[in-house]
């Protein structure tokens, strides 16, 4: 009888710290629900193959839903683009999913993720002044840290951000940039070098801050600030901890780099040098703008071993 109340005392006493405690439990997520752009978009293959959700599907035995499109920013009302963003595109698809029953998730099992800004501060957009007037870096991160706001009151409890890369280190927001399929009309390499530094920097810092006045409002969420500007800041500078491929380490080209001709139409296939088969995972970037293969394995892996609480390297539980 005594043991009996003991062990209810005990439980009552655990479940209520589960709720209290930052992050979910280990094993506790089935689900994982993918929103972002190209560098998540599972069907773009823009690394040149398998994208890190899948990965991490499989590192962690989810259940993956996959939302994230190629091109995306986080609306298109601050920067517009052709392309599906989070806001005008990928969130209504999820809730028509979920309103017609084809999508039933528990809450407590499922985990959102959110990897955006590449677009929004990108060529067409915060770099080059092509947002909407009086749009700023500001809006296009409260932007993205409102996908928590608004998938929380829908029910969701779970959830990861992904902050920006260091944009700056991929080969076309580099100080010793050429023309490439993402840019070649003249411009001050240096410049977009700077600008891109402070972008990404100011921008995941008002995330940073947006977020932790955020955690504490949300009752009951657990939400999850992923570093992924530290991660790939740290497999530029140490690659040998992360790139294993046979051709001598290579965090400044590309698997697949293609220079272009000055003012050259961008729909040109352009002077293409390409790493085959095991080179490929020598290399950070697959092409100009994005991360290759390898990268996006170690992605999958921090990402997958921190939802089930293996590491809390790269991440900060919130709440
Ligand atoms: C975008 O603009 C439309 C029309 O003004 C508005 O209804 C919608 O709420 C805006 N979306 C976002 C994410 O700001
Ligand atoms: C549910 O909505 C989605 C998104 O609009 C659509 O693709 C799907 O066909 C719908 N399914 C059913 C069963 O109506
Ligand atoms: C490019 O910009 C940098 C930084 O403002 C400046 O020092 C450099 O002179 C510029 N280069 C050219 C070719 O204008
Ligand atoms: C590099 O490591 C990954 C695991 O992170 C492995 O899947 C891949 O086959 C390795 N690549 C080579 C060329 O050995
Ligand atoms: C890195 O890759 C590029 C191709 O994008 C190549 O031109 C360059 O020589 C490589 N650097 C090293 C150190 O191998
Ligand atoms: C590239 O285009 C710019 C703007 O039209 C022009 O000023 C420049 O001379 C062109 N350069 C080359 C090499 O075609």
């Amino acid at each position: 009888m005594a043991a009996g109340l003991l062990a209810a005392v005990l439980l009552a006493g655990s479940v209520a710290l589960s709720a209290l405690a930052a992050g979910p439990l280990p094993g506790q997520i089935k689900n994982l629900v993918t929103f972002g752009d190209s560098y998540t978009d599972v069907d773009g293959h823009a690394d040149g193959g398998i994208m890190w959700p899948v990965f991490a599907a499989k590192d962690g035995n989810f259940n993956l839903f996959p939302f994230a499109k190629s091109g995306a920013t986080c609306s298109n009302n601050l920067t517009a683009r052709p392309f599906p963003s989070v806001f005008e595109s990928q969130l209504p698809t999820f809730f028509a999913e979920k309103a017609n029953g084809s999508l039933k998730l528990n809450p407590e099992e499922t985990i959102y993720t959110l990897w955006i800004g590449t677009n929004d501060v990108g060529v067409g957009a915060l770099l080059t002044g092509s947002q909407t007037p009086g749009v700023t870096i500001v809006d296009t991160v409260a932007c993205a840290v409102n996908w928590v706001t608004v998938l929380y009151a829908s029910g969701a409890r779970n959830f990861i951000f992904q902050n920006m890369i260091p944009l700056q280190t991929t080969p076309l927001y580099s100080a010793d940039s050429y023309p490439s399929r993402y840019w070649t009309a003249q411009r001050n390499t240096t410049e977009w070098s700077v600008f891109m530094t402070e972008l990404t920097t100011s921008g995941n810092e008002i995330a940073k801050l947006m977020l932790q006045a955020l955690a504490p409002t949300l009752h009951g969420a657990h939400i999850g600030l992923f570093d992924s500007h530290s991660l790939f800041a740290d497999m530029f500078a140490r690659p040998q901890l992360y790139l294993n491929g046979t051709a001598p380490l290579n965090v400044t080209g590309a698997v697949h780099a293609c220079v272009f001709k000055l003012n050259e139409s961008t729909s040109d296939p352009g002077v293409c040098t390409d790493a085959t088969g095991t080179d490929q995972d020598s290399f950070l970037w697959f092409d100009e703008l994005h991360p290759s293969v390898q990268a996006e394995r170690v992605v999958a892996k921090a990402i997958s071993d921190v939802i089930h609480r293996k590491t809390e390297k790269w991440t900060t539980w919130l709440s």
